[in-house]
């Protein structure tokens, strides 16, 4: 097996660099061929695109290096206008990360530039820390995410366990990275994972790497990487509850920590595992609209949405918000404002 396997590694780099420089996406945080990345755009990119998908990060980058275009721009920024900033992008306890990252680079006067010393960073991994180090600084260091790995377990026709094909895929790419071209490496990778070695229908026609693919080969590479069943998310039910007067809307604040921690959010009720609660914030004449579903990672919500309007209301905290201020909300948040009769603006 290692026979046939080291052929097809030896001759996968340069095609794979060849195909990259025809091939390449455009993307916000690129820069021309051969043109240094700045390490805070490239940073900034990675942690945004740490669960979400390209076209969903591009704006949210663009908004970010806009407002605050260099690491102490967004060191010196509030609190409050960054994580209003990335509401949409979910996953909020690494927009806090982001910002303590942000004011350690800050403080030391830039970004460490080895994986080993990225590693010691708020919020980046193992990941981010190749990434950063291969595409900003040159580093001979492997970034391998989903698509990568989707592409090695096809070339090779990986048929152990995932885990254990991971952990080969590792070892593979580290040994692969060009010393001379790292950082294009890993996003030849990625985007050919994204483009045309996809995870249901791969385009092997147009696959640079077709004629070296194992699973290819075989007649079926949509069945690689060979996975286990994801056991089904749970689900959870509440009510969220969008009170109105005069143009605005009632929010609290989180608590700090656990999910959506500190963020301003409509009140809602405890999320159970049986049925929807109903734990209004005050009497009123409460109507239900419908219902929001939302993803989390660990299970999906779904909230019946209760609207009423009120002339005045006592309180004991939050704060009354315009339209404009709904903006900040997190999605699950945001939809359900909108079904409750908000305008909540879109972001873009
Ligand atoms: N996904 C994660 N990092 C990326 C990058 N630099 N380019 C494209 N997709 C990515």
């Amino acid at each position: 097996m290692r026979g046939k396997s080291d052929k097809t590694l030896t001759r996968l780099v340069p095609v794979l660099l060849t195909w990259f420089d025809q091939s390449a996406r455009s993307l916000p945080w690129r820069t021309a061929r051969g043109v240094k990345r700045d390490a805070y755009r490239v940073w900034l990119s990675e942690i945004m695109l740490q669960q979400t998908t390209v076209p969903h990060a591009a704006p949210y980058f663009i908004d970010f290096t806009t407002r605050w275009p260099t690491v102490d721009h967004l060191a010196a920024a509030k609190d409050e206008d960054v994580m209003q900033a990335w509401a949409g992008l979910g996953y909020y306890a690494r927009a806090r990360n982001l910002l303590k990252c942000a004011r350690d680079v800050a403080a030391r006067g830039g970004f460490p530039e080895t994986e080993a010393a990225l590693r010691t960073l708020p919020g980046i991994g193992p990941y981010t820390a190749g990434a950063i180090a291969a595409l900003a600084f040159g580093e001979r260091t492997p970034a391998v995410d989903g698509n990568a790995e989707r592409v090695f377990a096809r070339l090779l026709a990986m048929q152990e366990d995932w885990p254990a094909a991971k952990k080969r895929i590792a070892a593979i790419v580290r040994e692969l990275v060009p010393a001379s071209r790292p950082g294009d490496f890993a996003e030849a990778l990625m985007d050919l994972g994204a483009t045309v070695c996809t995870p249901k229908r791969p385009d092997c026609h147009v696959c640079p790497l077709a004629e070296l693919c194992l699973a290819r080969i075989e007649g079926a590479p949509e069945q690689y990487p060979v996975k286990p069943e994801k056991a089904a998310r749970p689900e959870r039910f509440g009510a969220v509850y969008v009170l109105r007067r005069a143009g605005f809307v009632w929010l609290v604040r989180r608590a700090p920590s656990g999910l959506l921690g500190g963020m301003l959010a409509l009140p809602t009720s405890a999320w159970s595992e049986t049925s929807a609660h109903t734990a209004a914030p005050l009497e009123a004449d409460w109507r239900r609209v419908g219902d929001v579903r939302h993803v989390f990672t660990h299970f999906s919500l779904k909230l019946d949405v209760w609207t009423a309007d009120v002339a005045d209301a006592d309180l004991p905290e939050g704060v009354w918000a315009d339209e404009a201020q709904t903006a900040g909300l997190p999605t699950v948040f945001a939809k359900a404002a909108r079904l409750g009769g908000v305008n909540v603006p879109k972001r873009r």
